[in-house]
């Protein structure tokens, strides 16, 4: 048993934030679904350098999966979370009940008008707006001073930022760098999906962006090309299903086809059944 000391209720959670802001400390929130690994633990490394107290929280998000998607199958493991978030010094684990955090009753979503319609909001429709709506929910109940995102989920990132920007919250948000496996697979809690055969093949999103950043570095422009490399490195599987391979403005996410600044270049691949994400930013 770890002993981390952990909060369930939201009103809790919410007094013990006001005895943290009448003391004067800074406050830094890390939301997490759990199952967590060398990725997450990067971003409470950080929030332990920014902050004086760090809250993380663990809950799987209903209203981000759509409903032929991998909700009830996401792993879980809340005794092993605490551990490892007690080794981080982590001071609060927030681990909220589905049922408090979504009343019967609930109605109230919060929805960006323009980031959404791009790379991963595409193909899953409800993804953004669940995320915004919990973690402006979350904002709410943990009142922190910080907020830290991976950059692993770029658009995350960005549609996070963009909402703390539009609605005023007096919130700092910070982006922190991916974290892989020692031969480049952006670590994630649904690689444990991946059967061995599966894991070789997942390799081939970070190869193709490896070769993106070769060739851009060599002088290549020209989106497409990229695009056609990276597809054919994927497509060499046989088990491998694109969703999209993308070069976009780093901020507002429109494609870009010449590469005449830093551009994002991101991707969703199924393997096997487990889709996977991962981006890098092109520097010309
Ligand atoms: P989850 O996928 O658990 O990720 C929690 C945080 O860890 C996110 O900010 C994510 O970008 C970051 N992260 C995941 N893998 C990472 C990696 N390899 N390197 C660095 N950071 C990584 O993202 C979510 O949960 C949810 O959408 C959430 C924001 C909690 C809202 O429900």
């Amino acid at each position: 048993m770890s002993a981390i000391k952990t909060i369930n209720k939201i009103k809790d959670m919410q007094e013990y934030s006001d005895r943290i802001h009448e003391g004067g400390e800074c406050m830094v929130f890390i939301p997490t679904m759990g199952f967590l690994h060398q990725g997450h633990l990067s971003l409470m490394k950080k929030g332990r350098e920014v902050a004086d107290v760090v809250v993380a929280s663990i809950f799987v998000n209903p209203a981000q999966f759509g409903p032929n998607e991998d909700l009830a199958a996401y792993p879980r493991n809340i005794e092993r979370d605490l551990e490892l978030l007690e080794k981080e010094h982590v001071d609060i684990a927030f681990l909220p009940d589905a049922k408090e955090i979504y009343p019967n009753g609930f109605q109230t979503y919060v929805e960006l008008n323009y980031l959404p319609n791009h790379l991963c909001g595409l193909s899953r429709p409800v993804l953004f707006r669940g995320v915004t709506t919990i973690v402006l929910k979350l904002f709410n109940i943990v009142k922190p001073h910080i907020a830290i995102f991976g950059q692993k989920d770029y658009q995350q990132l960005l549609v996070i930022k963009q909402m703390v920007c539009d609605l005023n919250y007096d919130i700092e948000v910070i982006g922190a760098p991916t974290v892989r496996e020692k031969d480049g697979l952006a670590m994630s809690s649904r690689n444990s999906y991946l059967s061995s055969e599966e894991r070789i093949h997942a390799l081939s999103l970070y190869k193709s962006l490896k070769k993106a950043m070769e060739m851009v570095e060599a002088g290549v422009k020209d989106s497409s090309i990229i695009i056609k490399e990276a597809t054919d490195i994927i497509n060499s599987h046989p088990d491998t299903l694109i969703d999209y391979i993308e070069i976009c403005d780093s901020e507002t996410l429109d494609s870009m086809t010449t590469i005449d600044r830093p551009a994002l270049m991101a991707l969703a691949v199924k393997v096997g059944t487990t889709r996977l994400i991962d981006n890098m930013v092109l520097k010309p």
